[in-house]
This record gives structure tokens, C-alpha cells and sequence, in this order.
């Protein structure tokens, strides 16, 4: 009880420091980058990418990404990632990340709106993902992209007590 109130008091201090709550804008993924994507990645995600996977990912011809950052903190941490990889007229969402923190704030969907926009101007016409069919956030953000299943894969994910979930295969067509 003693360490609680100041490390609350320490958290809300460091959020006002960093603009938590401040509009986020996407900016292209650099080499430069790849120790912030897996940063992020790792709060996400039970098998973290390290940050050399990011790079090799990402030097990996059609592959591009997009970090979330926020607008009135230029120099504060990433707050967003998202991957992809286009080969000929079709692409696949490789991850996306939002830091727990920054969850619910709109900064998925700003991701996934700047990766349809790319996709677009590259006249690419299928996005695919794959997704835990119990992965509820994913799914709503998703569904609001109008994505539509096209395949189940199942007992695909195992948990660390080794329950398994299937995975659902997702489709946005995007012309
Ligand atoms: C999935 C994830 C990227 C969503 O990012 P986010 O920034 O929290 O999502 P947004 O705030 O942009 O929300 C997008 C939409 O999904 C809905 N949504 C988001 N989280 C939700 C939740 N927990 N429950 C219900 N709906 C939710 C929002 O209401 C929003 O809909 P709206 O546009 O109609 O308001 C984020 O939860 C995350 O990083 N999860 C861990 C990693 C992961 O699961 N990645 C996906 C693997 S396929």
C-alpha cells in the first residue's frame, strides 16, 4: 500500500509527460524503428518479434508498416504498429500492435485506415489477416473494416496452458 499511491501518482504524472489521450498520427515504418515495433509487439503478444525479425520482415520486398505516434509528444515512445506484406494484386496484415495503455482510443483504426489507403493507391484487391476467434477487440475493429470471413483454421493458436482456438481467416476487398 505504502509504494502503491506513488507509483499511481508516478503513472498519471508520466502520462501527462507523454500526451496519453493526445490525437495520434501514422508515420511510415523505418529500419530505424524496428526497437520500437518490438516493443510494442512484445506487449501484445506471447512470442515477441524481436527487433532484427522486424527488420528482415520489413526489408522484404512489398512489405511496409505504419507506427502510431502521438501528435503533441514527437519525441515520446510509439504508441502503435501495424505490418504488411503486398506481393502481386494481394496483401496480408503480418501484426498489428496497439500499446496497452493506448487501447480504445481509435489508434488501431487509424493504422488499419492508413494501410487500406496505401492499398488502394497500390491498386492491391484483397487485404488478408488471420485472427483468434476469441480475440474480441481484434474482431470488433475488424468488422467495423468490414472485413469478411473466408476460412477457419482450427486449433491453430494454443494458450499457455495448452487450450487450443481456432483461427479465422479474414477478407477485405478492396475493388
Ligand atoms: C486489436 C487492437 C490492435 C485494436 O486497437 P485499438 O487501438 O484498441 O482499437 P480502436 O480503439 O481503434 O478500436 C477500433 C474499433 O474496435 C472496437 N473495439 C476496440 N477494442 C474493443 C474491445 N475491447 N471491445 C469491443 N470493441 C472494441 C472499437 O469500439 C472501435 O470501433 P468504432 O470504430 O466503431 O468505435 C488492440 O486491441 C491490440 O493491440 N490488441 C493486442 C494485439 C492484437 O490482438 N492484434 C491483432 C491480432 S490479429
Amino acid at each position: 500500500m505504502y509504494w502503491y499511491l506513488p507509483w499511481v501518482w508516478t503513472m498519471s504524472f508520466w502520462d501527462s509527460l507523454v500526451g496519453a489521450g493526445d490525437p495520434a498520427v501514422a508515420t511510415e515504418l523505418e529500419m530505424d524503428d524496428v526497437d520500437f515495433a518490438a516493443e510494442l509487439h512484445s506487449e501484445a503478444f506471447d512470442r515477441p518479434w524481436s527487433g532484427d525479425e522486424f527488420a528482415s520482415l520489413l526489408a522484404t520486398p512489398g512489405t511496409f508498416g505504419f507506427l502510431a505516434r502521438r501528435v503533441g509528444s514527437p519525441g515520446a515512445a510509439p504508441v502503435g504498429v501495424v505490418l504488411v506484406r503486398a506481393a502481386a494484386d494481394e496483401a496480408e496484415i503480418l501484426t498489428i500492435a496497439v500499446s496497452k495503455r493506448a487501447r480504445g482510443q481509435g489508434i488501431g483504426r487509424m493504422l488499419m485506415d492508413q494501410v487500406l489507403q496505401r492499398l488502394h493507391a497500390d491498386r492491391i484487391a484483397s487485404l488478408f489477416l488471420e485472427v483468434d476467434e476469441e480475440n474480441a477487440p481484434a474482431l470488433a475493429l475488424y468488422g467495423r473494416l468490414r472485413f469478411a470471413e473466408v476460412g477457419r483454421r482450427p486449433a491453430y493458436y494454443a494458450d499457455a496452458n495448452g487450450r487450443r482456438t481456432s483461427a479465422l481467416v479474414l477478407k477485405r476487398t478492396l475493388r
